[in-house]
């Protein structure tokens, strides 16, 4: 049975291998040139949200030859094995359940993993709620003005992203802050504008063992302390964890603990008590709200057939870029301010699930895996990296995100905003055309000189985009586009055949850490070094005053 899904994979991948050759000279703009309605036919649309793949460099037979890939990896039956909390991260034989926590309530008498794991997720939901009521009441009147959530990767990254692409906060509510490096000018800086009477700080850490988390940690627990007893920095302290011992042995009361459970991943527990500072800033309904976005996406990737599955279709897209086309970067470009911290939100979803090179058999992967992601808000980074993307020796795909409705009034920046957007698919599609690049021969009376300004000028287009348009930035439409991207990770995790819940290659860089800072300290011992790094650490001792 194994033996058959494996050739049928094959013979999909190989299917694919001969597409790729068969379009390998086919530009983008004319397969939409021979047919003007294949614009909208690769269209899908799920609420809010728009999928365009138009401009990507593949016609309707490659795209059933993906749907075929997908169906010979028994798609259908990973994602429900996903979804009712089989153990899916093989190495670390846990199940990865964060579908559970956007689940709601689910019905009496419901028994499964995922149903007592929604429950569990319901009960510490409510728990987050009176916490937040507590906090909104206290900013209300005056006694508490600011919240910061210390935490790194996976506990910084989705909180930070969904409070800035919110919007403003009410009047009353408090200001959020987000501490993730140890760099102690970040700390500085921080404190610096907060009252340490009326401020509560969040220590977010599934290990509750992270250094970067601790070493905050400590340093505002002194600082909410202020040289009083560490009783009154504990009252303005709560921790959301999966290692509740480890932050009762940091001084934390039970009531200021919300736990969270190994079957959520750090980089998809957004949606878990991480999200506190969400709920403290905009209210518990709005957090809900955010919550159920996610559960509509959840149940799309579930049951949507796949020729209309947004996230399956993603993924799709997004492999045959990576592997039949060979490009090794990606780039997310959200054309909304709200948005800037959602690229660095995707590194850590994109690359830490599958930057992997093992099978989840053990053997070493046959096909690249996540490419390197790069990104930023629309029209900056036009004029950063977009040159690359034009005129540079690799071809990188882009995600425009875009937002329809804008959160302003601004008519006529929004219109310039999105017409940027549109304007960059389009340049990159079609790239220049002669006379844009023809050179004026009365300036330039030189033929050969003309030619070679003609040349630099030119950019050679046939690169690919997908456009994401979103109706309005809403709670529920960002939890959409947050699951989307989840799912399409998920759906291209298991076409690579890895495991996108483990995450074992940040550990070495932390472990050697330990040996280092000794080193930098003075201390003496071996240190199981090398002698290019302990160069290094020589050089840093003797500057460093
Ligand atoms: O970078 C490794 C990692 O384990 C991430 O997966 C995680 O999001 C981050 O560190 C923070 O971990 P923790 O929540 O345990 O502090």
């Amino acid at each position: 049975m194994l033996g058959m899904a494996m050739s049928a994979r094959s013979e999909a991948w190989a299917a694919l291998e001969a597409h790729a050759a068969r379009l390998a000279d086919t530009r983008i703009e004319d397969l939409i040139a021979v047919e003007p309605e294949r614009a909208e036919r690769f269209h899908h649309r799920l609420g809010p949200l728009l999928l365009d793949l138009s401009k990507q460099r593949l016609d309707d037979d490659a795209l059933e030859a993906l749907l075929a890939l997908a169906a010979s990896a028994q798609l259908h039956e990973a994602i429900h094995a996903m979804f009712s909390g089989a153990p899916v991260n093989v190495t670390e034989e846990r199940a990865a359940l964060h579908g559970a926590l956007r689940f709601g309530e689910p019905e009496a008498g419901a028994r499964s993993p995922a149903a007592d794991a929604a429950r569990q997720a319901e009960v510490v939901l409510r728990r987050m709620d009176v916490i937040v009521g507590e906090i909104r009441a206290a900013a209300a009147h005056g006694g508490l003005t600011d919240f910061v959530h210390v935490g790194i990767g996976g506990s910084d990254l989705g909180p930070r992203l969904v409070c800035a692409a919110l919007g403003a906060r009410e009047p009353g509510a408090v200001r959020t802050h987000f501490l993730s490096n140890i760099d102690g000018n970040s700390l500085d800086a921080l404190v610096r504008s907060l009252d340490p009477r009326r401020t509560v700080v969040c220590l977010a850490s599934k290990s509750f063992a992270t250094e970067e988390t601790l070493l905050n940690a400590r340093s505002l627990r002194a600082w909410l302390s202020a040289g009083k007893n560490d009783g009154l920095a504990v009252e303005r302290l709560y921790a959301v964890t999966a290692n509740v011992g480890a932050a009762k042995a940091f001084g934390l009361g039970e009531s200021h603990i919300l736990p969270f459970w190994d079957w959520v991943g750090g980089r998809y527990s957004v949606w878990s008590a991480v999200g506190l500072p969400i709920a403290a800033r905009f209210g518990t309904p709005i957090f809900r709200r955010f919550l159920a976005g996610a559960r509509v996406m959840d149940v799309h990737y579930e049951s949507a057939p796949f020729d209309s599955n947004l996230p399956v279709l993603l993924a799709l897209a997004g492999i045959w870029n990576r592997n039949l086309l060979g490009f090794s970067g990606y780039a997310v470009v959200p054309y909304d301010d709200r948005l800037r911290d959602l690229p660095a939100y995707l590194q850590q979803l994109e690359m830490e699930s599958n930057g992997k090179s093992t099978t989840l058999d053990g053997q070493p992967v046959a096909r690249a895996t996540a490419p390197l992601l790069v990104g930023g808000v629309g029209t900056n980074v036009q004029h950063a990296f977009f040159q690359a993307l034009h005129q540079g020796t690799d071809v990188v795909p882009v995600d425009f995100i875009g937002v329809v409705r804008a959160g302003h009034m601004h008519v006529e920046h929004q219109r310039a905003l999105l017409a940027n957007m549109l304007a960059q698919g389009a340049a990159l599609m079609r790239g220049t055309r002669d006379d844009e690049v023809a050179v004026d021969a009365q300036r330039v009376p030189d033929a050969r000189r003309r030619e070679i300004l003609e040349r630099h000028r030119r950019c050679a287009g046939n690169r690919p985009s997908t456009t994401l348009l979103l109706d309005e930035l809403t709670p529920d439409a960002l939890g959409m586009l947050i699951a989307l991207y989840e799912h399409k990770v998920h759906a291209q995790g298991l076409l690579w055949n890895i495991d996108s819940f483990d995450q074992f290659g940040v550990e070495l860089g932390k472990r050697i850490a330990k040996s280092v800072a000794p080193a930098l300290a003075g201390e003496e011992g071996a240190h199981d070094l090398d002698h290019s790094t302990l160069a290094l650490v020589r050089q840093i001792r003797e500057r460093s005053g």
